[in-house]
């Protein structure tokens, strides 16, 4: 991959980074099914290699395809979840688990529910809670206890947002609450029907969180994407684009569909 120098940062500490930004790999699919099959297979790589495999996973439309094939994967009898934990990246604040626009319902009705998962291994974050910094500090430390996560799927939102880490002037590090841009709002007023009754804040895990994975893989499809995964792969690295950060990990895959990777 062809990478320009973001200019913000010293030369020394940038060839420092090029050491590790050259472990970036970014694979380009014909379409979305190709890229599904492909991230489901990254998935299972990892659960086959290690029995109590912790994965981190994203809900939004993105990995709808990758839930699917992993779903078919599960009913042919290649893949079990029996071991392995899981950790959501994000949750809205103040929707109950049984409310159909909450990740919590999302992951049920999309995924878990067809799986041999045992349900004391699945975690999200309780966006219903009176006590958002305890839940915060509580995720955090299921993480570290649970070994860390071997991998993490991400998507990526329209203004560069990985989890719900918004853009803004620093990098919030780890599991925290956030007060949802417009343009998130706007986006994900498809599921709710109206903007008005989208929450307007969220727990999400931290960059430092999602960054902590020893595997990253991160999910773009459609032309709608195109502009921002040039943006965040190959453009400075600054919260004013989370995703940025990203090209500072030892072990990201990138997989974008052909749509998504016009500009790379
Ligand atoms: C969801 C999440 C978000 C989405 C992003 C892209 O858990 O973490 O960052 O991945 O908003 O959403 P879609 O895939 O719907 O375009």
């Amino acid at each position: 991959m062809i990478i320009s120098y973001p200019g913000n940062l010293s030369v020394r500490l940038y060839k420092l980074l090029m050491t590790r930004i050259k472990a970036m790999k970014i694979t380009v699919t014909d379409n979305y099914k190709e890229q599904s099959e492909l991230a489901a297979s990254l998935m299972c790589n990892v659960i086959e290699n290690r029995k109590n495999a912790v994965i981190g996973l994203p809900t939004g439309s993105t990995p709808l395809g990758m839930y699917k094939e992993l779903i078919k994967s599960y009913n042919e009898g290649k893949i079990s979840f029996a071991h392995v934990v899981t950790f959501n990246l994000d949750e809205y604040i103040g929707l109950p688990a049984t409310d159909e626009n909450s990740y919590n319902y999302y992951m049920n009705h999309n995924f878990f529910s067809f799986m041999d998962i045992d349900k004391k291994n699945i975690n999200i974050p309780h966006g219903n809670t009176d006590d958002v910094t305890g839940e915060c500090l509580r995720y955090e430390e299921n993480i570290k206890a649970a070994g860390g996560m071997d991998i993490i799927f991400l998507g990526i939102g329209r203004n560069g947002h990985i989890g719900f880490n918004e853009p803004g002037e620093f990098f919030e590090p780890y599991t925290h609450q956030v007060i949802l841009e417009k343009s998130t709002i706007d986006a994900n007023s498809r599921f709710f029907g109206s903007v008005s009754k989208v929450p307007t804040s969220a727990i999400t895990m931290g960059i430092k969180t999602i960054l902590s994975a020893r595997q990253i893989v991160l999910l773009a499809s459609g032309k709608e994407k195109a502009e921002i995964l040039k943006e965040a792969l190959k453009g400075k690295i600054t919260p004013k684009i989370p995703a940025s950060i990203l090209q500072l990990h030892e072990h990201i895959d990138v997989i974008a569909d052909s749509e998504a990777a016009v500009y790379l």
